[in-house]
């Protein structure tokens, strides 16, 4: 079953007895004019934990479709990274109206403490260390904050850099066969939090940069500082590379790009980056290694939950983050010893794990 295609609003309670989302919260807050969902996939490992997404959607529809994706993703990406934790994911639809912005991230505090602890939140794309200072200020289920005087905690984009980095890396081993990245070319779409990092990091591996961002501020320093290509967004899934790196927003590779795309190795930041799990088993039957978002991108959450525990300092959460590249190994391992594609053997490897607890 196609799990990742199935998960939408018109398939609410799952199908053919498949597990479906455990709880799904919509609550509005009018005086902060906050409108917002909360998805919590699966506990079966520990509270849910995932980040809170601020973002203007087309309609309500493509919003909850948002966050029952991510958290599915979520509840895949902590099983994968051996975490104490579920999967859940908050989104907050931001209107065209200006609003007192920490009164509503304060509404979602208070809409995230009444579920006393079976979700915990942390930054996702739209939010900020700030807006969590704010939605501290009402619970603390939170992460994702610089603390003052401790020793561990903050931003967690450099850290999903990282941990895409070192997959990246273990793909490119994989597939080329190649230890380092000397002179592997790797297009990257989107240069914010993430995809920047990466850069920075891939340009000093050596690695050739194409990079397609809407903001042109950004390709142009990245042309400055990194000597990179910049294609149009457009064109960035069209162009011959090594490697494409996608770290903008999910569903870059549709069922036309999967088909056609000229990539060797995926690997990047970005959640949801395929359509559908079909999309996975066109890109393996045509040879590319595609590395599941949910494996690769995991450096952030390991950072909010090390964070979020107390349990770390920096050293010890980039050693638990290197271990994505053994563990792009071990995928590739078992999708040649089963001949499924790696976002299929990624999937069941995650919920085994997610049912041995
Ligand atoms: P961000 O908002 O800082 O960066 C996104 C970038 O993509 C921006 O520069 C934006 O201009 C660009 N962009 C948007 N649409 C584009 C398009 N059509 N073509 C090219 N560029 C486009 O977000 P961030 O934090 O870097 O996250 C990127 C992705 O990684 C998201 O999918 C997010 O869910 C995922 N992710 C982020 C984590 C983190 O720690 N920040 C953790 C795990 C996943």
């Amino acid at each position: 079953m196609d799990r990742l295609s199935t998960t939408t609003a018109e398939t609410l309670f799952g199908i053919n007895g498949e597990s479906a989302h455990e709880r799904v919260v919509l609550a509005t807050d009018a005086p902060s004019g906050l409108q917002a969902i909360i998805a919590v996939y699966s506990t079966a490992r520990g509270p849910s934990f995932g980040g809170c997404r601020y973002w203007q959607y087309a309609g309500d529809h493509e919003a909850l479709n948002d966050a029952l994706r991510l958290s599915q993703g979520m509840a895949f990406k902590n099983a994968l990274a051996d975490l104490p934790f579920g999967g859940g994911k908050a989104v907050i639809v931001r209107s065209g109206e200006s609003l007192d912005r920490a009164a509503l991230f304060r509404a979602f505090g208070r809409l995230v403490q009444s579920l006393n602890g079976i979700y915990i939140t942390a930054e996702d794309v739209g939010t900020t260390a700030d807006d969590m200072r704010a939605v501290q200020s009402e619970t603390q289920y939170v992460s994702g904050i610089p603390r003052a005087g401790e020793v561990y905690g903050g931003n967690p984009s450099p850290r999903t850099a990282y941990g895409v980095f070192v997959g990246l890396l273990s793909a490119v081993d994989v597939a080329l066969g190649r230890k380092t990245l000397d002179g592997v070319s790797v297009a990257v779409q989107g240069l914010g939090s993430v995809g920047w990092d990466l850069c920075e990091r891939l340009h000093r591996a050596g690695a050739q940069l194409i990079v397609a961002d809407i903001d042109a501020t950004r390709t142009t320093r990245a042309r400055e500082l990194f000597n990179a290509r910049v294609v149009e967004t457009a064109q960035i899934v069209d162009i011959e590379a090594d490697v494409f790196a996608p770290c903008a927003l999910g569903g870059s590779i549709t069922r036309a790009v999967a088909a056609q795309c000229r990539f060797k190795v995926i690997a990047g930041g970005a959640n949801n980056q395929l359509m559908s799990l079909a999309e996975g088993d066109v890109l393996h039957q045509r040879g590319i290694f595609y590395t599941p978002d949910f494996l690769v991108n995991a450096g952030g959450i390991i950072s909010c939950v090390r964070e979020y525990l107390g349990s770390a300092d920096e050293q010890a959460v980039l050693t638990e983050i290197a271990a994505i590249g053994p563990r792009v190994l071990e995928l590739a391992d078992r999708v040649k010893a089963t001949g499924i594609a790696p976002a299929r053997a990624a999937v069941t490897w995650a919920r085994q794990k997610m049912t041995a607890q």
